[in-house]
């Protein structure tokens, strides 16, 4: 099988970010163990990967990385524990969290260099096929699989690496990885050139790279060839860019929405959209809610 044939197996989940924005939060725990509701935005990404047919994970993690490994490990002593209880629905949510057939794998990145830089440390694992990457903050809420399955179906349809879009506002654009190209099919870009946080009067267009991406193993190469870009990081955008020159790279508008949960305001949004669904809160929650209006206090 050449590479491009190969499905998407594995994906990679850089966590080992500093998480300013969210500190002291994110002091002694990464942000990618932020809950929304219940749950850490790091497994709402692994089930994601899980629902688009990855088999394994391979978390690049930093500085505080034990509570990721502690998540998706097993936890005997609580698990007794809800057992010896009776604690049957809690005992299946604490051991459910991956199935049987995935499995994980830990890599450390020592220095925080960069976006760039955390996909690249995952290369001994990869090896020489294409592979996910998935940004655990960004939260992308797409019924029934989930956003990562789309573009797998287009991977599986074009055999190329392809990044998830989508359309923000311009004044919002200097945030992200912006996209020139143009749309060729419904939600489907032909990507030819990128640039990492431009000024708004310098941004292509408005469409953005979000936090999901599927690339071949070529990306490794352009990696090592990539210098310090915006911020002195080592940034994925400008290997991406780089890539371009040799292979072809498609873009797909993610359908469905998507909570940008490494700021504190797309946070609190994730969190009462979440609510909302939620079987237990949804009715309470929003009942808490209309006595906030009614007092005025929204
Ligand atoms: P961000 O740009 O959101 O940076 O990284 P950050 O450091 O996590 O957060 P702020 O901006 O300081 O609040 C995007 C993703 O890349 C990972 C992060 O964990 C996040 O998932 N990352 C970033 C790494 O794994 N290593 C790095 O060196 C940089």
């Amino acid at each position: 099988m050449t590479d491009h044939a190969r499905p998407i197996r594995k994906a990679v989940f850089p966590v080992a970010g500093m998480g300013t924005r969210f500190l002291p939060a994110t002091k002694a725990n990464p942000k990618e163990m932020l809950p929304i509701v219940d749950k850490p935005l790091v497994q709402y990404a692994a089930e994601e990967a899980v629902k688009a047919g990855v088999e394994v994970l391979v978390f690049v993690t930093g500085r505080n990385k034990r509570a990721i490994p502690d998540h998706f490990d097993k936890a005997y002593e609580l698990e007794t524990e809800l057992e010896a209880r009776g604690k049957a629905e809690l005992l299946n949510t604490v051991r459910g969290i991956l199935p049987s057939h995935v499995s994980v794998v830990y890599i450390r990145q020592s220095e925080a260099l960069g976006l760039g830089h955390a996909v690249a440390c995952a290369r001994p694992v990869v090896g020489d096929e294409p592979f996910a990457v998935i940004l655990a903050d960004d939260l992308i809420d797409a019924d029934p699989d989930g956003g990562l399955k789309q573009m797998v179906d287009l991977y599986e349809r074009q055999r190329c690496s392809v990044l998830g879009l989508e359309k923000v506002p311009i004044e919002e654009i200097h945030r992200y990885g912006v996209v020139a190209g143009e749309q060729i099919a419904e939600a489907t870009w032909d990507v030819a050139g990128l640039v990492e946080k431009p000024p708004r009067e310098k941004a292509p267009s408005n469409v953005a790279v979000v936090g999901r991406y599927i690339l071949t193993p070529a990306i490794f190469d352009m990696i090592g060839r990539t210098g310090q870009g915006a911020g002195g990081e080592i940034q994925l955008t400008d290997a991406i860019a780089a890539l371009l020159e040799h292979e072809r790279v498609l873009g797909w508008e993610l359908q469905g929405k998507r909570h940008d949960c490494g700021d504190k305001l797309g946070y609190l949004k994730a969190t009462v959209e979440y609510a909302f669904k939620h079987e237990e809160l949804s009715e309470p929650f929003r009942e808490y809610l209309r006595g906030l209006n009614d007092a005025g206090l929204i």
